[in-house]
């Protein structure tokens, strides 16, 4: 049957064409008429490494075509072509099983020649680590081998039973058609054998390649004793589903029989040695497990032996399975509390279980409160505060999940009236968003003078201003917590407290940003008093969240709005007081002020225009200030019945030399006082 098909076709069409119009080669070769044949030397069936030579002839040459071979689909161009013969080398020639197609090629057409397949093997190894195996019960005994290498061919094993001299027994065969490591088992009636003699296994492997002998395996019924494989009855999960129980049964009449179990949790998966403790002779305790788990339980029993621990082991048992349950928190749930003012209603606060901590999920949140007559209430899952008044005594509270409830966690409410740790420094931590918190105790003894039972310490952090509070218990092992998720130029105040059996000690607190920014604006600034070359400026304090760090200084800008405009800039402290006497150029003066944190200076503030107060000025107010003030005291003494008449003829008697009479002796009168401060005023004026 000829095939004409274009050239530029693809080979994969190419090859499913050839398979769609003919089975297999050989189909085409023994019902259609071929162009001619292909041969092989040495054979079709080669040692894989070999140099195979293909020939392929057709019965007519005809011009213009040319014979190729494919190889797996590849083609191979020939050596040579003599007389309507091509040979094809294929050199070190290793796939084990390959198809061959000579074609015949036109310039618009290909034609099939002839085809067949390859097939390449390896000689068998020594079979090694031979075991044979039976139990007290058992009718037979079975043996196996490993048999080394694969040699893709199929493998004959004639197994030779002997005595010790050599005298042959029984011969067994076994064909091996496997790609497995194994062979099959060999069974060997016990019939055969008898007890107290030795005998000796000789396995010879043969193909078409070439046969190896094993070494003699020499043995005696009593050393192939094993014991009888087990069989695991029941399954029962525990402590939590973190364990489970294993019972198992045997045949077998040894005592202080030991056990292993080996389990996986799907099929796929290959089995990993469980870790077991025996309970005794007939339950096996696995632990490690895993909740909501599904698991394939084998285990098998072995004599304990000294040295040799599982030299003589059973059969595997079948496998048993079962899954195990969910897993309800087994840890009490952190719990803290705040109070607006010592006395007032307290607000509790929790955390959820850790997730490794329990399976399923938490349906409710339950709260104990009172001593006594316990009154419980239930929160939804997503609750995690709740305020409570400041008469309830004792509170706490447990998490329902859907495989148990965690144990009670008492929320510490009392001031234990210790000492707690000193917060060291605070560290901002390599990112921006978290910081070191350390502490120390002050004295060596630590718990010791907190009072009470250690429990844990409390970190609470809280931004400034603000009530945004965060918190995190710390183990009482620890010195020092990272602190996270905290915003870039926010002020918090980070607390302290260590928690005892007796109650929570008094906090440790120190301010700190995770990363301090410039401020966000210059303080307000007013300027007081502006003399003529001086000026007394006087500014606000940022508001804390315009800060965004903590002010390390500020900086007063002054600028003079005539020709010259003469620039100064002056530093002053951040932690000094807000209100400065300044030097200044003569003239109109604006000021600015900016305040700085160790990220930068922010923007300064508000520009503020300021003249000095000229004399003038000050000579006027300073006349009204006297004239007002004598008003005042005329005022006063007409007031003043007993002596107002006195004074008045006096004031006309004595005209302007009054001044330097004294007056007569009143006592600790209103008059004699204001006449003592305009004593001493009126020389200012005149
Ligand atoms: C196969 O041919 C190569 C090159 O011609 C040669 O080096 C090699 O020895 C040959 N192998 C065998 C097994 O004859
Ligand atoms: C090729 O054919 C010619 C004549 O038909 C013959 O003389 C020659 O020996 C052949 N060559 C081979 C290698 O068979
Ligand atoms: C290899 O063994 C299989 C199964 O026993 C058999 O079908 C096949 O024909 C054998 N192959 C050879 C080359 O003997
Ligand atoms: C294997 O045993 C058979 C007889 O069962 C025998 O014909 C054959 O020669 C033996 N082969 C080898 C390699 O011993
Ligand atoms: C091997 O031992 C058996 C029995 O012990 C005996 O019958 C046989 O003759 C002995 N063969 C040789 C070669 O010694
Ligand atoms: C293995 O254990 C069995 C008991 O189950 C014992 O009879 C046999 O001797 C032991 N085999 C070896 C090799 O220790
Ligand atoms: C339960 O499991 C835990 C963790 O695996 C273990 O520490 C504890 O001892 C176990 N308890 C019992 C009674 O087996
Ligand atoms: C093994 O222990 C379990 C309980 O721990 C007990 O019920 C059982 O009877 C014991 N079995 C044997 C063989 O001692
Ligand atoms: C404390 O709680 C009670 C009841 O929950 C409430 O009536 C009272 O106003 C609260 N007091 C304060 C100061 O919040
Ligand atoms: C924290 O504890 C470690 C050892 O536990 C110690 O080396 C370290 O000095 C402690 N740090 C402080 C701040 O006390
Ligand atoms: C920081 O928090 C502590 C404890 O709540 C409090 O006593 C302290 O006044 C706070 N400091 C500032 C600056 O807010
Ligand atoms: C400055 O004063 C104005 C008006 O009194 C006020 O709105 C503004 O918040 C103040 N700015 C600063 C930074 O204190």
């Amino acid at each position: 049957m000829r095939i004409n098909a274009a050239m530029n076709l693809s080979s994969t069409l190419w090859r499913i064409l050839i398979v769609l119009l003919c089975f297999s080669i050989k189909l085409c070769s023994s019902q259609m008429n071929l162009l001619g044949f292909l041969t092989v030397k040495p054979a079709k069936l080669f040692l894989i490494g070999s140099n195979l030579t293909v020939y392929c002839h057709t019965n007519k040459c005809e011009k213009g075509f040319k014979l190729s071979l494919e190889v797996n689909g590849e083609t191979v161009t020939s050596s040579k072509e003599i007389n309507c013969t091509a040979i094809f080398n294929l050199i070190n020639f290793r796939t084990p099983s390959s198809s061959v197609i000579c074609m015949l090629k036109g310039p618009d057409s290909s034609k099939i020649v002839d085809g067949g397949d390859l097939k390449g093997g390896l000689p068998p190894d020594k079979p090694e680590n031979i075991i044979c195996e039976t139990t007290r019960s058992s009718d037979n005994i079975i043996c196996s081998w490993e048999k080394g290498q694969k040699t893709h061919v199929n493998t004959t094993y004639n197994i030779s039973l002997n005595r010790e001299n050599g005298t042959r027994i029984e011969l067994y065969q076994i064909q091996d058609d496997k790609q497995r490591g194994r062979p099959n088992p060999l069974t060997i009636s016990r019939a055969v054998i008898e007890e107290n003699i030795k005998y000796q296994l000789i396995i010879t492997a043969y193909n078409p390649f070439g046969e190896s002998q094993s070494d003699p395996f020499i043995f005696c019924l009593k050393d192939l004793v094993i014991p009888e494989t087990p069989r695991i009855v029941n399954i029962e999960f525990g402590n939590n589903s973190q364990a489970a129980v294993l019972r198992w049964e045997t045949s077998d009449s040894s005592e202080h029989l030991r056990s292993d179990v080996w389990l996986r949790t799907d099929k796929a998966s290959s089995w990993t040695v469980a870790e077991g403790a025996d309970l005794n002779e007939s339950q096996i305790r696995v632990s490690g497990l895993r909740p909501l788990t599904d698991y394939e339980f084998q285990m098998r029993t072995y004599m304990p032996h000294n040295n040799t621990p599982r030299s003589n082991c059973s059969k595997w048992s079948a496998s048993v399975r079962g899954r195990s349950p969910g897993k309800g928190p087994s840890q009490q749930l952190h719990v803290w509390r705040t109070f607006v003012s010592p006395g007032s209603n307290v607000t509790v606060l929790w955390k959820p279980p850790s997730p490794e901590d329990y399976s399923g999920v938490v349906q409710q949140y339950k709260m104990f409160l009172g001593n006594e007559q316990k009154q419980e209430v239930l929160y939804g899952p997503a609750s995690s505060s709740v305020p409570v008044p400041a008469e309830i005594k004792a509170i706490s509270i447990s998490a329902i999940t859907s495989y148990g409830t965690s144990p009670q966690a008492d929320v510490p409410l009392k001031h234990s009236g210790g000492f707690g740790p000193v917060l060291r420094k605070l560290a901002p931590a390599d990112s921006s968003s978290a910081v070191l918190a350390s502490w120390t105790w002050t004295d060596d003894k630590h718990w010791s003078t907190s009072g009470g039972e250690p429990l844990h310490y409390v970190v609470q952090w809280t931004t400034v201003p603000g009530a945004e509070m965060k918190w995190q218990r710390v183990s009482k092992d620890q010195n020092n917590t990272l602190i996270t998720g905290l915003r870039a130029g926010v002020r918090y105040n980070v607390s302290l407290y260590a928690v005892t059996s007796r109650g929570v000690s008094a906090p440790s607190s120190r301010l700190v940003y995770s990363k301090e920014q410039k401020p966000v604006s210059g303080p307000n600034l007013s300027v007081l008093v502006h003399e003529a070359r001086r000026v007394h400026i006087q500014w606000d304090e940022l508001p804390v969240d315009q800060q965004r760090g903590f002010i390390t200084h500020y900086t007063v800008y002054l600028q003079t709005l005539d020709s010259s405009n003469t620039k100064l800039s002056v530093t002053v402290s951040g932690s000094g007081p807000r209100i400065l006497w300044l030097d200044c150029p003569e003239g109109t003066l604006a000021v600015q002020l900016s305040a700085s944190t160790s990220a930068g200076e922010g923007q300064p503030g508000k520009r503020i225009f300021s003249q000095p107060e000229s004399p003038a000025v000050v000579l006027v107010i300073g006349i009204v200030f006297v004239i007002t003030l004598f008003l005042a005291i005329v005022a006063n003494l007409m007031c003043w019945s007993c002596v107002r008449k006195r004074i008045k003829q006096k004031c006309i008697s004595w005209g302007p030399a009054w001044l330097d009479e004294n007056l007569p002796k009143l006592g600790n009168s209103n008059a004699i006082r204001l006449l003592k401060v305009m004593n001493s005023l009126l020389p200012l004026f005149v």
